[in-house]
């Protein structure tokens, strides 16, 4: 509830509800400044054949993988081994990605110093979430709310790449994805804009290090995918997307924005079409709009095969049209199809590409490659005889703590939670229990050994007497097993309580794996009715990459735990949190709808001219579904804590931001309870009238802060005039005066400490 005892959604209503917000980062540069070519590179470029041209153009996937790396993409033209030193030497590639094979990556910088020119090879990979210490899939680390953790993850994982001579990570993605049914959701930082920025900023600058790209433990970083991948209709990866112009500026653009500014020199071209126009041909947006508008002088590269593509979307005739559009367009270097290097050179001859839009490609390649100190040493990070940095004591440390860090709790009825660590009998039930292979998520093509890493390990591990947990898989994900549910009752019933460890498995999310319905399967439902049955209390822990409509679990659970798919230290981190070695602390980046149909939900969403004033009532003719209001079950920002925050005094002056200064805002939060909380601080705010029609509420800031128990914190943000923009009717940020609500409160969609303030004309 306000202050004033009526809900959030009463008062939108009440006050005629439109709304705002975004912040539209302006693209203010730093690391953007357009670099010189120091003169050797203009030397060099005149030296080059078209040919050479065409190579430093051109990449490909290693012809030696290794193991899952090669299972990442689909299967198109690969080269041997042979061929692809041959073409180092030729100096006709330009790098190679998803090797993790330092031998392999010295063996081709060899031939490249052999080749005419000299010109050293770039070593790129998916580093997505960790290399071969898996940190949390990036969905579930931005659960944590804490950028920082997020820079220091990135930090280890390019240093452990780093070290077998990766310069360049096709990380982070930064796509905003609002329709849970898209797999990909899982590499990025969720739903919301203001969350996606400062997870991309923290990405790059974790991935960068700040001491220069020439370090050799520093990553180029590469936001990615370019522009709107997640708008993809229905959810369904690579499709269409139709996103007007002010949605992307406000909604899609600020996380590249955010990752530009923190220095990030590449960036991919998405496979998806825009409005008409696929992202690999897309003038409009890789020239005018980051070219130009941004002054971005770094790399583009295309997606996997994402210029061939062009044919079958529709838009290029042949190969040779797919080169010239996307060249034409801003892709400075194609990635895995080969077209560059075929059609590029007869391009040029026949006038069709002006050289000089090679060599600013070309040119721009290179300064990369400088850049990341490749000229003054080409094997600067290519140090095979150099002490590991894989897997180090402290690296396996912050996967734990970045494991409990982004646990989400969700509901904890009767403080079932934490559990005992020793006395209580406890069943672990389910078919992610011991299923450490799962724990590591989509897109972990490098990582050592994590056999240690599931939760009934954990679990054993932080109890006084492991003989008093009982494992049962009870089901596979999606298949019934033999006997399973009768194995899993008498297990329950032997147990004072049942964690059942449930959900997802890592191959239901990820690229190219788009779900029709975000529930759990149903063999695992009916397990979970088979145990709620015994009367026992039940603990879900869930595996999930994406939002899940939890309907039909919550009735049958006392408590919920959200975990995502957390890495090498899954089972110690989760353990950490069950039993009370430290509390939740993460926080929903995503709304869990209620029911599957209201995909795509999220919290910011627009009003309508006929907003439902009491949802629970469902009033005729008002903006909700026949049978359920449009709200989240668990909204974006939820998580509970072992603590009782309560939201106390608000404090904001005399609610008035000047047009030159600032509204401060001071909140305090107590902690009721006996147990210490991290609580995540969320301010919202919502415009009452704009020219343009503005969401239900944004997230403008949080914090997340420590409270011990009995004790209390007050939280201060700073609200200025540039966190009201938003893109205005000529498609330009904007301020417009007025009158705007402000809420200082645990989530999206529950009140906390409400405020108006005006903004004066
Ligand atoms: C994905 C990219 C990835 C690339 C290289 C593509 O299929 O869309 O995100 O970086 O493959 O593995």
């Amino acid at each position: 509830m306000t202050r004033s005892g009526i809900t959030r959604r009463q008062l939108l209503v009440a006050t005629g509800a439109a709304t705002l917000l975004s912040q539209v980062p302006m693209g203010f540069a730093l690391g953007r400044t357009p670099i010189k070519a120091p003169a050797f590179i203009e030397d060099l470029i005149g030296k080059m054949t078209l040919e050479e041209k065409a190579g430093q153009l051109t990449l490909f996937a290693a012809a030696m993988q290794n193991g899952a790396a090669a299972a990442a993409n689909p299967v198109t033209a690969t080269s041997a081994v042979t061929a692809q030193i041959a073409a180092a030497k030729a100096g006709q590639l330009t790098g190679v990605f998803n090797s993790s094979n330092v031998l392999y990556h010295e063996r081709l910088q060899k031939a490249a110093m052999r080749s005419r020119l000299k010109i050293p090879m770039l070593f790129a990979a998916d580093v997505i979430h960790g290399f071969t210490t898996v940190f949390p899939v990036p969905l579930g680390e931005s659960a944590s709310f804490e950028p920082d953790l997020a820079q220091r993850t990135a930090r280890a994982a390019a240093m452990e790449a780093s070290a077998v001579g990766i310069d360049w990570t096709f990380a982070p993605m930064v796509d905003i994805a609002r329709d849970a049914r898209w797999g990909r959701g899982v590499e990025g930082a969720g739903e919301d804009v203001l969350l996606g920025r400062r997870m991309a900023q923290a990405r790059v600058r974790g991935f960068q290090g700040d001491k220069g790209l020439d370090d050799p433990e520093a990553v180029v970083a590469c936001p990615k995918h370019f522009c709107a991948y997640g708008a993809a209709e229905g959810g369904l990866d690579y499709n269409t997307t139709d996103v007007s112009e002010r949605v992307l500026r406000q909604t899609y653009f600020p996380p590249f924005q955010a990752g530009f500014d923190a220095g990030a020199m590449t960036t991919m071209a998405s496979f998806n079409e825009i409005s008409g126009i696929p992202a690999t041909a897309n003038k409009w947006l890789l020239d005018d709009v980051l070219r130009g508008e941004w002054d971005f002088s770094g790399v583009v590269v295309s997606d996997y095969t994402g210029d061939e593509e062009l044919i079958a979307h529709g838009f290029a005739r042949d190969g040779r049209d797919a080169t010239r559009l996307a060249i034409l367009a801003g892709v400075d270097m194609s990635m895995q199809s080969g077209l560059y290097l075929k059609h590029l050179p007869d391009l040029v001859k026949s006038g069709e590409v002006p050289m000089a839009v090679i060599d600013r490609s070309v040119r721009r390649v290179l300064q990369l490659k400088a850049q990341l100190g490749l000229f003054d040493d080409p094997f600067r990070r290519i140090k095979p005889q150099a002490p590991s940095r894989q897997r180090l004591p402290e690296t396996l440390e912050l996967a734990r703590e970045a494991a409990r860090k982004s646990v989400v709790l969700l509901k904890n009825d009767d403080d079932i939670l934490p559990l005992r660590s020793s006395g209580q009998r406890i069943a672990l039930i389910g078919p992610v229990a011991q299923d450490w292979d799962s724990t590591k998520g989509p897109w972990t093509l490098f990582n050592g050994d994590d056999s240690g890493s599931d939760l009934a390990q954990g679990m054993k591990s932080a109890m006084a007497d492991a003989s008093l947990l009982r494992v049962v898989a009870g089901s596979g994900y999606a298949t019934a097993l033999a006997g399973g549910i009768q194995a899993a009752v008498e297990a329950a019933r032997a147990s004072d309580v049942v964690v059942m460890a449930i959900g997802e498995s890592r191959d239901d999310s990820g690229e190219a794996h788009s779900h029709t319905s975000i529930t759990i399967p149903k063999v695992q439902l009916d397990l979970l009715d088979a145990v709620a049955a015994t009367g026992k209390p039940v603990v879900v822990v869930l595996s999930n990459g994406r939002a899940l409509a939890l309907d039909t679990v919550v009735p049958k659970t006392k408590a919920i735990l959200v975990a995502w798919f957390l890495g090498s230290s899954s089972g110690a981190g989760l353990a950490d949190v069950l039993f009370g070695k430290t509390g939740p602390s993460g926080r929903l980046p995503v709304s869990f709808p209620r029911e599957p149909g209201q995909v795509p939900y999220y919290y910011d969403h627009k009003i309508t001219g006929r907003p439902d004033p009491k949802p629970e009532a469902l009033t005729a003719f008002k903006t909700h579904y026949t049978t359920i209001p449009n709200s989240a079950l668990f909204p974006f920002g939820h998580g509970l804590t072992y603590g009782r925050p309560e939201y106390g005094a608000l404090d904001i002056g005399d609610g008035k931001l000047q047009a030159a200064g600032t509204l401060e805002v001071r909140a305090t939060v107590h902690n009721r309870g006996d147990r210490a909380a991290e609580e995540v601080v969320q301010l919202y705010v919502h415009d009452r009238a704009a020219s343009i029609t503005r969401p239900i509420q944004e997230l403008k800031d949080f914090r997340k802060v420590a409270i011990a128990a009995g004790g209390s914190a007050e939280v201060r943000f700073t609200l200025r005039r540039e966190d009201l923009l938003f893109i205005g009717q000529d498609l330009k940020p904007t301020v417009e005066p007025g009158v705007f609500d402000l809420w200082v409160a645990p989530s999206a969609e529950v009140d906390g400490l409400h405020a108006t303030f005006e903004l004066p004309a």
